[in-house]
């Protein structure tokens, strides 16, 4: 499982692959640099041979998505038994039956399993599109625009998910195109709480200033919907503390917006339960899913209580929301053999067996790296926030380099661009997450020291060779 490296990394041929890249695709959508990136050739578990024959260590199930590893079985065999017979159908006039499959497990995976009714589902591709559904559901179901969400919440990059991401470089370039319908509002970030409340104790402060900001966003302008992540991912892997997501639903039914629960990321054992509102047992309105939904088909879907997804009307032949590839027959196969596996009865021991091992190996050996200033997580969602003496941030894109030229498949994130973001599949043993937790304390110490001793960690941080 360790990585096994035959070239410098990248690679000669991920090399002319990236000089073919950079004349061929949009510049801004693959980062090309000296270090950066390598092309995948195939994949199993949790490694990755890539063009060049190397065989890398992959801790990001591929942005969160092969939570059972990849090239899984399950996924695999039904999407290629799929694709034997039928790999496109059409999705809103004449469908495949795995579209109905597929619904029907959306509805017993979620609102029947929480006791809340029957659930129905819109399908898209991306899981921006299942955010866009979500908010044209809450327009229809409220007859209201506004929207409340969550500084350095990650929605996707669709127009309309984008107006509601609290990070801004990614709409800044956009601003004069997005729509005003979204107010941002803190999200619980306790190791830079935004209140400054007493140890974990936010029903003191922090829940009270979120009601009343609430309460004042909807006085302003009547709001539709409340969107919000359960655990923040890109936003640097932040776990609210307890109480959070209750707190919403009541404000939620106190002035008639729905909740909608971001699982995109978080759904399907990545944080350790089936769904991250299952922690806190709060069932949300409309929740939204993509990623480890098929495994890695790009299939995404809106769940909604039946009774608020007929605001939208019976369909006349023209659909108001849909799009050529919804309910592409191999996706809903593969999301349908990927359901029926996370709720599997061995699911939750498999997933605790794991989460424990990662937060063992992480615990035991980061903490002792003095730019750690906090490793955090659940389950299959870790983050490990880099900082100087005072808190500032340390970027973290330099570690993630390093770690690709090592072999080890990692990801930056937070909105600083301080977190180093560990989201590993089922498929990394134990004795694995150990070894790579200390690949990882290797790296943070030997960037830090690098770095001139009379500057401050950012400076050096920036100052440091890549
Ligand atoms: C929480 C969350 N929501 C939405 C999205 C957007 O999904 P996609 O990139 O498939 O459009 C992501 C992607 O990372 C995400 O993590």
């Amino acid at each position: 499982m360790r990585p096994e490296l035959r070239t410098v990394i990248p690679g000669p041929e991920s090399r002319r692959l990236a000089a073919e890249l950079r004349r061929f695709e949009s510049r801004n959508v693959t980062c090309i640099t000296e270090g950066f990136p390598v092309f995948w050739e195939r994949a199993d578990g949790a490694s990755v041979w890539d063009v060049d024959g190397n065989r890398l260590l992959d801790l990001t199930s591929g942005f969160g998505v092969a939570t059972g590893g990849f090239n899984d079985v399950v996924f695999t065999k039904a999407a290629a038994e799929q694709t034997g017979r039928l790999y496109h159908a059409m999705g809103d006039v004449h469908p495949a039956a795995s579209k109905a499959d597929l619904c029907r497990l959306l509805s017993t995976a979620t609102f029947e399993r929480w006791g809340a009714g029957e659930g129905k589902s819109i399908l898209g591709n991306s899981g921006f599109e299942a955010i866009e559904a979500a908010l044209k559901t809450a327009c229809l179901a409220t007859g209201r625009r506004n929207v409340i969400a969550f500084e350095g919440g990650y929605h996707g990059l669709g127009f309309g998910a984008l107006t509601a991401t609290g990070l801004p470089p990614f709409a800044d370039p956009f601003r004069k195109m997005l729509a005003d319908f979204t107010t941002f509002l803190p999200y619980p970030y306790c190791f830079r709480c935004p209140w400054k409340c007493p140890g974990e104790h936010c029903e003191e402060t922090g829940w009270p200033s979120l009601r009343d900001a609430i309460g004042h966003a909807h006085a302003h302008q009547p709001i539709a919907a409340i969107l919000v992540e359960p655990a923040q991912g890109r936003g640097g892997d932040i776990f609210p503390p307890r109480g959070f997501l209750r707190m919403l639903r009541d404000a939620a039914d106190e002035i008639g917006a729905l909740l909608i629960f971001d699982e995109i990321l978080t759904g399907f054992w990545r944080t350790g339960a089936l769904f991250a509102c299952e922690a806190e047992a709060v069932v949300p309105d409309l929740i939204c899913l993509g990623k480890a939904l098929t495994g890695g088909f790009p299939l995404s879907a809106c769940v909604g209580r039946a009774g608020i997804m007929d605001a939208w009307p019976e369909s006349d032949g023209e659909a108001l929301h849909t799009s050529t590839f919804l309910g592409n027959p191999v996706g809903c196969a593969a999301g349908v053999a990927s359901l029926r596996r996370w709720l599997d009865p061995a699911m939750p021991g498999l997933v605790r067996t794991a989460g424990e091992a990662w937060e063992r190996a992480l615990h035991s050996v980061l903490p002792r790296c003095v730019s750690v200033g906090e490793v955090r997580g659940r389950g299959l969602m870790w983050g490990v926030e880099l900082t100087g003496p005072g808190r500032e941030p340390i970027p973290v894109g330099p570690i993630v380099e390093r770690a690709l030229a090592d072999g080890i498949i990692l990801l930056g994130g937070g909105r600083l661009g301080n977190v180093l973001s560990v989201s590993p599949s089922l498929a990394v043993d134990a004795a694995t997450a150990h070894w790579a937790a200390e690949q990882m304390a290797g790296w943070i110490r030997e960037q830090a020291a690098h770095c001139p001793p009379d500057q401050s960690p950012v400076d050096r941080d920036l100052a440091c060779p890549r």
